[in-house]
């Protein structure tokens, strides 16, 4: 007989408790505690009949056969998975709503059946008409995949069983819901049961599953993060819906690194890769005052991106302090560290602080390429009159520069572009103070 237990998940994390807590003892979360009733709680092993015990073999006797892994033909997500999909993996594809998870998971599925393999949507957000006109954008690869429009576990695993594709996609894990549960679509139960089932027939059956899940930041929905244990790789699609790049990154990969990143662009005919990003984001740097380029690191990829700022007189107390592209507390830091030791005090003054094409760097490294557009900004004086200057490098609390870590691909990549005046932290440039200094007048008349 099923036993009902009734129990409290947070949405964000997924910690589980007996009671119910206004902030989750997990994450720190405040109001993101649900009740859900299981009829069979997941995890009760069944009753143990016989224990028996196992032989450990040696790791170097472990058979591990190489497995071929299934080329999605987009170049960009091949290298973040770590060279394709393996068989009988479960990977989480995470983004924000109309990112592009639907529009880039089509293109893969269209690209593998384009060349013979055997794949299936199963979109339970959208129907299939819908479905189809993206397809129809996208070209004719796309439309040849085969789809179901459903949202009942069931029905959707034992679809899997009969089709036995080597590729499918779940749209999405919040969708699907599994009548058994008391939970709604969406719940910690209910998505965790969805993957848990969906990991079952992945590794039984070898299907690669790209399962597609919402991230939001409210959290009444239960974020990917919850899932993040139980599936094999965690992809974070990244970017602002009205900007045209997007990155793609792995959080989370059994089969690679998790350095990689994916920059991809959206175009009236779907996603497109891009290949050489710091080539196209150089020649979009605009060389006027406040634009600095940063020689950031994504993953283990060289990454040359514009950083722009403006400085204006504000009549707001406290003054306005926008960050796009960067993170709103290390913008705080620049400008402290700007004020008590480059001599650039912007407590009067509106800040905003941009990363050109919507691009994401989250990285210490990016502080003095800020801090460098920030003084130009101020001056109204352009750093480079030729080629726009290039930098990189931490800013320590003391005003000094703090290295980073590959420097020597951080400058190779800017000089690759023709970038040839580049500051970043060496012998005589230690501090904040010196590396204005370096840029002459432009950006050290107040700093001296
Ligand atoms: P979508 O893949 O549906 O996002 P998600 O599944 O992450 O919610 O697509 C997001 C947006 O991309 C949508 O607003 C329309 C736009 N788009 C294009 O600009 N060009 C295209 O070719 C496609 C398919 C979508
Ligand atoms: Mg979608």
């Amino acid at each position: 007989m099923a036993r009902s237990a009734t129990l409290f998940a947070c949405s964000a994390c997924g910690h589980e408790s007996p009671r119910w807590h206004g902030r989750c003892p997990g994450c720190g979360e405040w109001n993101t505690l649900v009740e859900e009733t299981r009829s069979s709680p997941p995890g009760r092993s069944p009753s143990r009949r016989s224990t028996r015990a196992v032989r450990p073999l040696p790791l170097a006797d472990v058979e591990a056969p190489d497995v071929e892994r299934l080329r999605t033909g987009i170049g960009e997500l091949d290298r973040v998975l770590g060279g394709g999909l393996v068989p009988g993996s479960l990977v989480l594809v995470g983004g924000s709503p109309g990112i592009g998870k639907s529009t880039l998971t089509s293109g893969a599925l269209g690209n593998l059946a384009s060349g013979g393999r055997r794949v299936l949507y199963v979109s339970g957000e959208e129907s299939a008409a819908q479905v189809r006109l993206r397809a129809e954008r996208l070209g004719p690869a796309a439309l040849r995949v085969p789809i179901v429009a459903e949202t009942d576990l069931e029905t959707v695993l034992a679809t899997i069983e009969a089709e036995r594709p080597e590729a499918c996609v779940v749209d999405s894990v919040q969708v699907l819901y599994d009548p058994g549960l008391s939970g709604s679509p969406g719940s910690v139960g209910q998505v965790r049961e969805v993957a848990g089932r969906l990991m079952r027939v992945a590794k039984e059956r070898g299907v690669a599953i790209l399962l597609v899940g919402h991230v939001t930041k409210e959290g009444a929905i239960a974020g990917p993060r919850v899932l993040e244990h139980l599936v094999d790789c965690v992809l974070s699609f990244e970017g602002e819906r009205e900007r045209t790049y997007r990155t793609l990154r792995a959080l989370k990969n059994r089969f690679g690194s998790t350095n990689e990143v994916g920059v991809f662009e959206m175009h009236e005919q779907g996603l497109v890769e891009v290949a050489d990003a710091s080539a196209r984001f150089v020649t979009e740097a605009t060389r006027a005052p406040g634009s600095v380029v940063l020689c950031a690191m994504e993953g283990s990829r060289p990454l040359l991106v514009e950083v722009q700022a403006l400085v204006a007189p504000s009549e707001l107390v406290p003054p306005r302090r926008v960050a796009n592209g960067v993170d709103r507390n290390r913008l705080s830091l620049v400008l402290a560290v700007l004020a008590r030791h480059g001599g650039l005090a912007l407590g009067g003054s509106d800040v905003f602080v941009s990363v050109a094409g919507g691009v994401r760097v989250d990285e210490p490294g990016a502080d003095l390429a800020i801090a460098l557009a920030l003084a130009s900004a101020t001056k109204g004086v352009a750093l480079g009159a030729d080629s726009p200057v290039a930098a990189f490098g931490e800013l320590g609390l003391t005003g000094e520069l703090r290295h980073v870590a590959h420097a020597d691909r951080r400058t190779a990549e800017a000089e690759k572009f023709g970038l040839r005046r580049i500051v970043h932290p060496d012998e005589r440039t230690r501090t904040l103070r010196e590396a204005l200094r370096s840029l002459g007048p432009a950006a050290s008349a107040r700093a001296a």
